[in-house]
C-alpha cells in the first residue's frame, strides 16, 4: 500500500516535471528572438531603419503596401528569412514566381536603403539580418501610414534558398474559401482571427484587375455579377476595370481610406465591398463574421488583434542562432 502511494507520486512527479519542462520549452520556443537582440552589437538599428523607411515612404507612398505585401509572402514561404529578395541569374527565384511577380518594386527598394542604412554605421555593418530589416520595416510602414506601431521580436538569420516550387502552394490565392483560408494559415501557427486580422493589411495598396475580373464580369452561368459583391460596387469596378484593361492598371483595394492603415477593409465588407473573393467571404461565412463585424465597429479591436498577428507572423520559420547567415547583400547569398 505504502509503496503504491510512493510510486503513484513518482509517478505524478514525473508528470509535473515532464509538463513543466514542455511549457518552459514553449514558451521559449522563440527565446532566440527578442526585441533587443542587437543591444550591443547595433544598438541604433531601430532608428537606422525607420530613418530610411520613412524618407522612402515621403518619396512614395507604395513603400507602405509594398513592403507590408514583401514580408508576408517572404513568412510563408520558407519562413521570414528574407528568401523573398534573393534574386537568381536562372529567373526561377521565389520572387520569379506568378505568386510573387506582382510584389512591388518599391518594397525590396525599401529594404535594400535600409540595408545601406544600417552598414554605413561601421557598429553595426553586416551585423543585421535581411529578414530582421524587412520586419522592422514592415512595423514601420504600418506606423506611417497610420496603423498601430508595436515592439519587434528580432534575430532572424538570413535563409540561402530560393526556389520556385518552394513558393507553390504556400501562398493564398484570391479565389479562397474560408476553409483553404485556414488550412493555410493555421499550418503556420495562425488562427482563423489572425487572419481575419492579417487580411485588413487590404486597407492599404492596389489590386491589377485580373484578380477579381470574373466577379464583376463573368461570375457564374447564373449570375454573371458575384451576388456578395455590393452591385453599386460592382458597376464602379467595371468602370475602373473595363474588359480588356491594360493588364498594369491597378486600383485601390480600400475605395474609402487608400492611404489610411485603419479598419475601414472590415466597414467595407460589412457593405459588400470587398475586392477578393478571399476578402468578402470573410463577412459572408458565419463561422468568421462575427470578427469582421467586431473589427469593423472597433479599431482598436483590430489594431490590438493586427499586432497580435503580425507578431506571431514574424516568427514563422525562423532561422536562429548558428543556422543560416548575416546575407551582405540582401540580393545575394553570401
Ligand atoms: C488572406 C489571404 C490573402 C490573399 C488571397 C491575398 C491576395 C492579394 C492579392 C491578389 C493582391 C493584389 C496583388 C496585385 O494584383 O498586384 C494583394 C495585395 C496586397 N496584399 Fe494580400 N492577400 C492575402 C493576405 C495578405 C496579408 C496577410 C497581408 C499582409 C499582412 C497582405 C498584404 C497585401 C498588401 C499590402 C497588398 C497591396 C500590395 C501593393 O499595393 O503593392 N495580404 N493581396
Ligand atoms: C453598397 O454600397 C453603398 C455605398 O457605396 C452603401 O450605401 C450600400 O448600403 C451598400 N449596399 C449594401 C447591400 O450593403
Amino acid at each position: 500500500m505504502g509503496k503504491q502511494i510512493m510510486e503513484n507520486q513518482t509517478t505524478t512527479s514525473s508528470i509535473l516535471l515532464f509538463s513543466l519542462l514542455l511549457s518552459l520549452f514553449l514558451s521559449t520556443s522563440y527565446a532566440q528572438l527578442s526585441q533587443n537582440f542587437y543591444q550591443s552589437t547595433c544598438p541604433n538599428v531601430e532608428s537606422l531603419v525607420r530613418s530610411a523607411v520613412t524618407a522612402k515612404f515621403r518619396q512614395t507612398f507604395v513603400t507602405a503596401p509594398a513592403t507590408l505585401r514583401l514580408f508576408f509572402h517572404d513568412c510563408f514561404v520558407r519562413g521570414c528569412d528574407a528568401s523573398v529578395l534573393l534574386a537568381l541569374p536562372s529567373g526561377a527565384a521565389e520572387k520569379d514566381h506568378p505568386d510573387d511577380i506582382s510584389l512591388a518594386g518599391d518594397g525590396f527598394d525599401t529594404v535594400i536603403k535600409a540595408k545601406a542604412a544600417v552598414d554605413r554605421d561601421p557598429k553595426c555593418k553586416n551585423k543585421v539580418s535581411c529578414a530582421d530589416i524587412l520586419a522592422l520595416a514592415t512595423r514601420d510602414v504600418v506606423a506611417l501610414a497610420g496603423g498601430p506601431s508595436y515592439k519587434v521580436e528580432l534575430g532572424r538569420r538570413d535563409g540561402r534558398i530560393s526556389t520556385l516550387a518552394g513558393v507553390q502552394h504556400n501562398l493564398p490565392h484570391p479565389d479562397f474559401s474560408l476553409d483553404q483560408l485556414n488550412t493555410m494559415f493555421s499550418s503556420h501557427g495562425l488562427t482563423q482571427t489572425d487572419m481575419v486580422a492579417l487580411s485588413g493589411a487590404h486597407t492599404i495598396g492596389f489590386s491589377h484587375c485580373s484578380r477579381f475580373s470574373k466577379r464583376i464580369f463573368n461570375f457564374s452561368p447564373r449570375s454573371r455579377i458575384d451576388p456578395t459583391l455590393n452591385r453599386t460596387y460592382a458597376l464602379q469596378l467595371r468602370q475602373m476595370c473595363p474588359l480588356n484593361v491594360d493588364p498594369r492598371v491597378a486600383i485601390n483595394m480600400d475605395p474609402t481610406t487608400p492611404r489610411i492603415f485603419d479598419n475601414a477593409y472590415y466597414q467595407n465588407l460589412v457593405q459588400g465591398m470587398g475586392l477578393f473573393v478571399s476578402d468578402q467571404m470573410l463577412f459572408t461565412d458565419s463561422r468568421s463574421k462575427a470578427t469582421v463585424n467586431q473589427f469593423a465597429s472597433s479599431n482598436a479591436a483590430f489594431k490590438q488583434a493586427f499586432v497580435t498577428a503580425i507578431t506571431k507572423l514574424g516568427r514563422v520559420g525562423i532561422k536562429t542562432g548558428n543556422q543560416g547567415e548575416i546575407r551582405r547583400d540582401c540580393t545575394a547569398v553570401n
